[in-house]
């Protein structure tokens, strides 16, 4: 792998969910993690895992309304000096329904927090990298990697809807691209996490989403975590523009196999600290 450790990298990220399993596994990597979220007690599980796991990481916790410009600038401005990386996260409300029962709130904060916060990720991560540094000793280009955490859902259309962004994503690289600020988007499919396993919080509901994946089962927030490591390193140099889909083969299925899974899902990165009340019904 090429690699974070080659130099520093600072990830922004939440503190839950795939924002966890990445802040641990670049934490790992030897880079810096500003946890920016807006659940303090989040924050303080996620830096004291951190912490315990990899002392010498530099781990800043920022209590972080992405719906809010200061906030989030106030987050990026404090990962500055050695930003390179950037993971942008969004939410599912549980009202987000379809274009007939939505709320108008519903909508207006979904699009706050989903659109509009990764814009004003984006435009704060994009004015740092451009300050980056060339590396002309080890040639490595300048500029950053933004990661924005897409769905699925972007792609696919679902009788039970949700609307994802990707296109903003996609304009950024073009824009960005020859400052060698690279912009990809990671699509997770369903994902054995609390967002989504509080909504499938019964085996029928699970079993109508696991018929159609491929390989089986629920994706691991680890395996969105991975590729976006992936995508931060110079390994993705060449990759810019792009939604790499992580979602066990859902976005090409049609008629999916029968049988049981056979392979095991990898174990999350903060056993012990994360708990699922789907980890109930495995
Ligand atoms: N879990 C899935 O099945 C799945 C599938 C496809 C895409 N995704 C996408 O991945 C992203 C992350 O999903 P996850 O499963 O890690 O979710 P999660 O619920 O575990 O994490 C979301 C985090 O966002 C934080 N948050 C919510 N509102 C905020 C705000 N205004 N400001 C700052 N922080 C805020 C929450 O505190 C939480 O820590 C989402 O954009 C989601 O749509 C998830």
């Amino acid at each position: 792998m090429p690699h974070p450790r080659e130099r520093t990298l600072t990830l922004i990220s939440f503190s839950s969910g795939i924002g966890l399993e990445a802040s641990i596994l670049f934490a790992h990597e030897g880079a810096h993690v500003v946890l920016a979220d807006i659940n303090v007690g989040g924050i303080e599980r996620a830096e004291r895992l951190i912490r315990q796991k990899y002392p010498s990481t530099r781990v800043l916790p920022i209590r972080t309304d992405v719906g809010r410009e200061d906030d989030v600038k106030a987050a990026v401005d404090a990962a500055v000096r050695e930003l390179r990386t950037l993971g942008c996260h969004g939410i599912m409300h549980p009202a987000d329904d379809n274009a007939l029962t939505t709320e108008e709130r519903i909508w207006d904060l979904t699009m706050t927090i989903n659109v509009k916060g990764v814009w004003w990720g984006c435009k704060y991560a994009i004015l740092a990298m451009r300050e980056n540094p060339t590396d002309e000793s080890k040639g490595l280009h300048t500029g950053g990697s933004i990661i924005n955490t897409a769905s699925f859902v972007g792609s696919m259309g679902a009788a039970t809807p949700q609307i994802a962004f990707l296109s903003m994503s996609r304009e950024l690289a073009m824009v960005h691209a020859r400052e060698g600020i690279r912009v990809n988007t990671v699509s997770p499919g369903p994902l054995h996490t609390s967002l989504l396993m509080d909504f499938l919080n019964t085996p029928e509901k699970r079993e109508r989403r696991l018929v159609h994946l491929p390989l089986g089962r629920f994706g691991q927030a680890v395996e969105i975590a991975r590729a976006a490591l992936f995508l931060a390193s110079d390994d993705s140099s060449y990759m810019t523009g792009t939604d790499l889909k992580v979602d066990g083969g859902l976005t090409s299925a049609y008629v999916t196999a029968t049988g049981e899974q056979v392979l095991p899902p990898p174990r999350s990165l903060a056993d012990g600290l994360t708990e699922c009340p789907c980890d109930k019904s495995k």
